[in-house]
């Protein structure tokens, strides 16, 4: 033994070699990065054959739903169990009818990549503002010269709409509009239906961000007034993201997710350290942008960097990560 000194329970560290090979370190590394914890988000639109670049995400594009199925085949082939869809609206409304109709993008989507890719776990995103025509995440009453969103007349069409996806045989929905109560809304309409099997991952700590930028574009989400202050949460509060995450797990959610994700990672760990259940990291569309950016200029490695940014939201405790990185990082990490 090097260390004989020992000074009460623990070796004197001041005696300690550290010795570090490759063998070592793979035995004895705290962290893995593996593509079985990642799921890939696909933007889908009504057609086929389409694949429109999305500008301000290189690599990312939209998809009709056949080039959707190609594009999880992959994916999935590479080693990535999941992928979560978010739709763009034909018509949007303000009702966002859209998104609970049987036949809508998602809705079709879902069926076609149960039939054609069936051990592929689907996720929904459950959300109103890409088929509501003011853009935002809830149901908006307009006044004179101010608006606001309608909390529960939101909860009914939340319900609806993760409904629609449960039947179109969605495996997992994830609730991202933060009005309060959404969970056991969307729990009770699912059990009342005969859905008691489709877990619930619930947008628990989603603040607002600038990083979601790009995704909107995307998306074709923008809000047309105002912002999403008062539902999303203040970039300076940690607190208040374990009242959001204790009120969902209470409310029947079977996943909680922080998000976004490389500046919360405090948030992560705190989660993931208090109430000890699945957490997820959404690494969203500014985090995947700038890399991409700085890697096109040659700033910055790209795969070494989405390496190291992704072995971290793993490190700070998150179980899976929501990355469009996933299919990059599944095939990278299998070299
Ligand atoms: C919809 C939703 C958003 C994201 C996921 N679901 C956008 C928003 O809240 O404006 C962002 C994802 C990303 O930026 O990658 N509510």
């Amino acid at each position: 033994m090097q260390h004989a000194a020992v000074s009460g329970r623990y070796p004197d560290l001041r005696l300690r070699r550290v010795r570090s090979t490759p063998a070592l370190r793979a035995l004895t590394a705290e962290t893995e990065l593996s593509p079985r914890h990642l799921i890939l988000p696909l933007f889908v639109r009504k057609g086929t054959k389409l694949r429109e670049p999305v500008a301000s995400m290189p690599g990312v594009f939209r998809f009709s739903p056949d080039e959707a199925v190609r594009e999880a085949t992959l994916a999935f082939a590479a080693g990535v169990p999941a992928v979560i869809l978010f739709g763009i609206a034909e018509k949007k409304d303000p009702e966002a009818s859209g998104a609970y109709d049987s036949n809508g993008i998602v809705q079709e989507t879902v069926r076609l990549l149960r039939a054609e890719i069936p051990e592929l776990l689907v996720v929904t995103d459950v959300c109103l503002c890409e088929y509501m025509s003011h853009g935002h995440c809830g149901v908006v009453e307009k006044a004179a010269g101010s608006a606001r969103i309608l909390n529960d007349a939101s909860l009914k069409l939340l319900s609806r709409v993760a409904l629609s996806h449960a039947e179109a045989g969605s495996g997992l929905v994830a609730p991202s509009d933060m009005m309060d109560g959404r969970v056991s809304a969307i729990r009770g309409a699912l059990d009342s239906e005969g859905f008691e099997d489709v877990p619930i991952m619930s947008y628990a700590a989603k603040y607002a961000s600038a990083f979601y930028g790009p995704f909107r574009d995307a998306a074709e989400s923008s809000p047309q007034f105002g912002d999403r202050r008062s539902y999303q949460m203040y970039s300076g509060n940690s607190d208040e993201a374990l009242r959001e995450v204790a009120q969902d797990i209470a409310e029947g959610a079977d996943i909680v997710m922080v998000k976004p994700a490389l500046a919360y990672l405090d948030i992560v760990r705190r989660v993931k350290d208090q109430f000890r259940y699945p957490t997820a990291a959404y690494a969203v569309s500014g985090e995947y942008s700038m890399i991409k950016a700085a890697s096109e200029r040659g700033w910055v490695d790209e795969r070494a960097i989405t390496i190291e940014t992704h072995l971290a939201m793993r490190r700070a405790g998150a179980d899976i990560i929501l990355t469009y990185a996933a299919k990059d990082l599944a095939v990278w990490l299998k070299g």
